[in-house]
Formats: structure tokens, C-alpha cells, sequence
């Protein structure tokens, strides 16, 4: 199995964008990448839109060569209705968010559009919800609806684990840093070797978000670390909106590294150093 991340915050955009390749299939999960359309009250400086341009492109190179196209939810960081459809999703199973069932008022009319534009194009839409899919010796286990953070005021979203009879991999999708049970239930439940994990909403400390729900995902995160065949944990996405990222999660990156975990950020994994662009916002426009 080889797992590629496209995009995301370690890489200076939105996503989680990401194309496995087993000896079965090749599966691009979430191909959409954003930007933050206001950050310390400033629209997206140029920088951030040239790499979303980039990122983009990229995306669309891996959705040619994807056979399966997965689709979390439906943000924008997540799908694209506006781009490339007919490039990206022609002859394609598309295994996605049932958009009625479980969703929030805004996702079900983004999904329903959403999936009227591509079914033009693909082989398949299938909903994915709580379903379990088989490609050769390639399996795609997806969770059942999992609450977007720690309440359902944003939807729900799919969790999937892959794993090709030698390999194992598990997407969290947006579940913000784990601090529910269902969500961790279901991490535990598949015990995957590679773990993808969109970390707690620091970066909304003292807005949207608080300190206890925040102490309850860190010791879920602990959890984590203690599960047995996990080799490696990254932890990515709505963390790096925060340019203190790491200090809320040092003990997690601790407990990883006692057990032999090697721990990081997508773009770390990928042999490349974090470049933050939407934390550093104010930064950017003073260079200039
Ligand atoms: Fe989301
Ligand atoms: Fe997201």
C-alpha cells in the first residue's frame, strides 16, 4: 500500500486530501482544498491562493488515475462542485456520504448537488454510510455517521479504514481531535498500522471551542497510542490552523514516541517541514 497526501495544513492550504494506491485499487479520498476566507480579519493572501491553485491541480492529476473517488462529507475542503468533474469523475465508483440521511441542512443540499453534477460522469455512486466494500483483496470499512467535532451542529462525516490483505490505513476525516467515544470506538475497533487524524480546533480556543472538549480529545489521543499495531500517527488539519500546534499535543506526541509510534503531520510524513501559511496570515501580508 502507498499512501500519499496531497494537500492540507502542513502543507499551507485546507484538506485532507489523499490517494492510496493498493495492488486492487487506487482511491483518492476527499478531493477538495480551501482556504479560510477571513483569518485575524483578513481575506486569503495571494501565497495561500497560488498553493490552493497548486494543490488543486495536483488533486486533479490523482483523481485521473483514481479508480475509486471516496467523499467524507461535504465541505468545501473536502469535495469540489465547482471544478473538473468530468476529468475527475469519469468512469469512477464513487463511494461518498449518504446526503439524506444523517447530515445537517447545508451538507445534504451541497451533497445532493454535488452528486447530481458527477453522476453524469461516473460508473457508480454508492453510499458509503456503515458499509463495508470489496475490490480484489482490497477492503473499504466505513464508519457509521460520526459526529463533525463533538456536536452534530456542523453534520457528520465517514470515517474509512483500508486495508489490502498486507496494509492497513484509517482516515479520520473532520471528527476534530477524537473527543467522543463513537469516534475513538471506531479507530479501536479496526486497529490500523496508519493512522490519519484531524486534530483538536485550538486554533477556535475562546471562540467556538473550549479547553474541556479539548482535554477530552487529548485523552482519547492518548488512547490511541496504545493500540497494537499502530507504526504511524499523523495528526493534521484543523490543528495546523494553530501556529502553537504542537504545545497542546506534546504529551500525545510523548506517548507515541515511548511506544516505538513515529508521530507527525502529513506533510512531514512525506519527507517535507510543515509550511503553514493560514497561521502565519498576519505574517504574510507584513512581508510584503
Ligand atoms: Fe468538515
Ligand atoms: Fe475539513
Amino acid at each position: 500500500m502507498k499512501i500519499t497526501f496531497i494537500a492540507g495544513e502542513s502543507f499551507g492550504t485546507r484538506s485532507m486530501a489523499t490517494y492510496i494506491e493498493t495492488k486492487d485499487a487506487n482511491i483518492l479520498i476527499d478531493p477538495g482544498v480551501a482556504l479560510a476566507p477571513r483569518r485575524f480579519g483578513l481575506p486569503p493572501h495571494p501565497i495561500e491562493l497560488d498553493k490552493q491553485k497548486e494543490h488543486w491541480n495536483n488533486i486533479v492529476e490523482y483523481g485521473k488515475k483514481a479508480d475509486i473517488m471516496v467523499i467524507t462529507h461535504y465541505h468545501y475542503d473536502h469535495h469540489n462542485p465547482r471544478q473538473d468533474i468530468s476529468t475527475m469523475f469519469s468512469d469512477k465508483i464513487v463511494l461518498c456520504k449518504d446526503p439524506t440521511e444523517n447530515i445537517n441542512y447545508s451538507q445534504s443540499r451541497r451533497g445532493i448537488y454535488f452528486i447530481e453534477k458527477i453522476n453524469k460522469y461516473v460508473r457508480k455512486t454508492e453510499y458509503a454510510d456503515g458499509k463495508t466494500f470489496r475490490f480484489g483483496d482490497t477492503y473499504l470499512v466505513f464508519s457509521a455517521p460520526l459526529p463533525h467535532g463533538e456536536d452534530t451542529r456542523l453534520g457528520y462525516v465517514l470515517g474509512v479504514y483500508i486495508y489490502d490483505g498486507e496494509n492497513s490505513f484509517l482516515f479520520s476525516s473532520d471528527v476534530e481531535g477524537i473527543p467522543l467515544k463513537e469516534q475513538l470506538d471506531f479507530i479501536h475497533s479496526q486497529n490500523p498500522q496508519l493512522l490519519y487524524i484531524d486534530g483538536p480546533l485550538t486554533y477556535m480556543l475562546g471562540s467556538k471551542y473550549n479547553k474541556d472538549i479539548l482535554h477530552m480529545s487529548i485523552s482519547n489521543l492518548l488512547r490511541l497510542t496504545d493500540m497494537d499495531n499502530l507504526e504511524v500517527f499523523i495528526l493534521d488539519h484543523h490543528l495546523i490552523r494553530d501556529a502553537e500546534w504542537l504545545s497542546w499535543v506534546l504529551e500525545v506526541y510523548e506517548a507515541a514516541r515511548y511506544n516505538g509510534i513515529w508521530i507527525g503531520t502529513a506533510a512531514e510524513f512525506m519527507g517535507k517541514k510543515p509550511k503553514l501559511l493560514e497561521a502565519y496570515r498576519r505574517e504574510l501580508y507584513r512581508e510584503r
